[in-house]
């Protein structure tokens, strides 16, 4: 991938990209500077999303053609206290659609936005696809249902937008991507550091085995993002996640073995990690069982942009990171 074969984008602008120092916001840095992409990365000090006039400056000020949203309220469980559901509608709902209505109107304008598993509800046993009907409602936690009112308040910006007549550039319409994806992990608080530090400790653990997802790389996810942001695909959802499937306690056995396979000092022995259900883990905010989404949408746009890399199973990437973790964790 380089940026010169990005040919629908203004080079002279910068990448507007907020969630600096999240997982995938950090993961987007090494991406865009790898590609020798001109970016602005902001954090919540440089802009709350919390406030619209907070964004709307930013976005005046850099004016972008190009924006990705990885920032979001992700405090799952600590979204179902008193209180934090209009804090988390702010952040997931009414920030992006801000960043809808301003891309919305630019030529060839991108807004790459990252949203959930979360905002199914158990409706299929399989794996879902993009066409699937949502929620319910009722039966999502607050977070999936706060990322459920972003995607839909983008799809009606741009909607309107295309609709209206309004906008300017009717023969460059702007797009949008949102990318579903589920269980990421990179660099900052994840599972799969968690049961790492966890396994060190301790000489039994018992992890959840009947909720179902693919693990993913905050890496993979950054690339994706700038892939479709320089691509001619058309705007819409797309799943995001590798292939393959497992449970917590699945990637918990996959993630320790292979950190004790590369000498990193893991207390509990692989009989001793147990299956438990998650009704054995009580949590406030109720998760999906069935979080498996399917990939063949995103697969199809990125054969159509004759992208070469080989699509990848959780596994790999697992073990990747993993043994770059251990291997940072020895050196420190
Ligand atoms: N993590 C997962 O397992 C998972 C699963 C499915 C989908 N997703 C989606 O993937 C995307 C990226 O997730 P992630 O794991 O990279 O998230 P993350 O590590 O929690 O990062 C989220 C970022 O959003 C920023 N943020 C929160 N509130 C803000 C505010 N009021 N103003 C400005 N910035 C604010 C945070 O800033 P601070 O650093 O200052 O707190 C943080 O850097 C999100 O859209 C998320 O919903 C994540």
């Amino acid at each position: 991938m380089s940026y010169s074969s990005f040919e629908l984008l203004d080079h002279s602008r910068p990448v507007l990209v907020f969630g600096r120092n999240g997982q995938v916001g950090r993961a987007l840095q090494v991406c865009l500077k790898d590609l020798k992409v001109p970016a602005v990365f902001l954090g919540r000090a440089d802009c709350d999303l919390t406030s619209e006039s907070s964004i709307v400056k930013v976005l005046n000020r850099y004016q972008p053609q190009v924006i990705i949203n990885a920032a979001a309220y992700t405090a799952v469980d600590k979204a179902e206290n008193l209180g934090e559901r209009d804090h988390a509608f702010a952040i997931n709902a009414r920030a992006p659609a801000v960043m809808a209505s301003y891309i919305a109107n630019v030529a060839h304008g991108i807004l790459v936005h990252y949203s959930t598993d979360y905002v199914f509800a158990d409706t299929k046993k399989d794996a879902y696809f993009e066409t699937d009907p949502v929620g319910p409602v009722e039966n999502l936690n607050i977070y999936g249902q706060s990322k459920l009112a972003g995607e839909r308040a983008i799809e009606e910006v741009f909607n309107l937008a295309h609709n209206s007549g309004h906008t300017s550039y009717a023969d460059k319409f702007a797009r949008y991507f949102i990318l579903r994806t589920s269980w990421v992990y990179g660099d900052g608080g994840n599972f799969i550091r968690t049961i790492l530090r966890l396994a060190a400790e301790r000489d039994q653990l018992k992890v959840v085995a009947d909720q179902v997802g693919a693990p993913t790389s905050a890496q993979w996810l950054a690339e994706i993002g700038v892939q479709m942001a320089g691509s001619r695909v058309e705007s819409g959802i797309y799943h995001a996640v590798p292939d393959g499937e497992a449970s917590w306690h699945g990637l918990a056995v996959f993630a320790i073995e292979t950190a004790a396979s590369c000498g990193e000092g893991i207390e509990v022995r692989s009989e001793n990690i147990l299956p438990i259900p998650a009704s054995d883990y009580p949590v406030p905010a109720k998760r999906p069982y069935n979080s498996r989404l399917s990939s063949a949408k995103l697969k199809k746009a990125l054969s159509e942009m004759a992208f070469t890399g080989q699509y990848p199973h959780w596994q790999k990437q697992v073990e990747a990171y993993v043994k770059e973790y251990v291997s940072n964790s020895l050196k420190s």
